[in-house]
């Protein structure tokens, strides 16, 4: 009984700890996604369905939840946002190549047909972002026009 009562004191104290360390976020002042934006044309709805199910660890602007301010989920949400933005960052879209652009898009569409992001954990704490069956195939679409434009490899289906 003893120690479970020091080791309960001592993650307390941890706790506290660590609540003074906190990475620091992903809000760039001013980031447009101007050049993603006017290249890939999503339509003003669809504009809206990435901003609420991909922008926050697709991009330099992250809207952080309240409970980002406690840690370690501070720590957590770091690094997915991270992770996701080296993985695809449309905010660095303007930098990337024709080659990079159009595979990019290529895994937008294996991601979304596979009903693999948003990221599962991401939806269990954002209703808004759970796709439906037409918003997947908006997304679809514009992924594969976007393809066609860049007019590389094997046309997409
Ligand atoms: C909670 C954070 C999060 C959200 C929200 C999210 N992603 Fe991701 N995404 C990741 C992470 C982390 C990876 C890299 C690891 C992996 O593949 O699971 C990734 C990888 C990807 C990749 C693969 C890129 C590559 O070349 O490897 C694509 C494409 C992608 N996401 C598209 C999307 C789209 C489209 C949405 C919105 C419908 C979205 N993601 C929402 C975190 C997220």
């Amino acid at each position: 009984m003893k120690y479970i009562k020091k080791i309960g004191w001592g993650l307390l104290i941890v706790f506290v700890l660590i609540q003074f360390y906190r990475p620091s976020k992903n809000m760039a002042v001013s980031d447009t996604m101007e050049s993603f934006l006017v290249e890939t044309n999503p339509s003003q709805e669809l504009k809206l369905i990435l901003k609420q199910a991909c922008f926050d660890c697709h991009s330099n602007t992250t809207v952080y939840p309240w409970y980002n301010n406690i840690a370690p989920i501070s720590f957590w949400l770091d690094a997915h946002v991270k992770d996701g933005k080296k993985h695809l960052n449309f905010s660095e879209w303007g930098n990337y190549t024709i080659k990079k652009k159009d595979h990019k898009m290529e895994e937008v569409v294996e991601m979304v047909k596979e009903g693999k992001m948003p990221l599962t954990e991401y939806t269990w704490t954002h209703k808004e972002a759970v796709l439906t069956p037409d918003q997947k195939q908006a997304i679809l679409d514009w992924a594969n026009h976007t393809r066609a434009l860049y007019q590389l490899g094997p046309k997409p289906e």
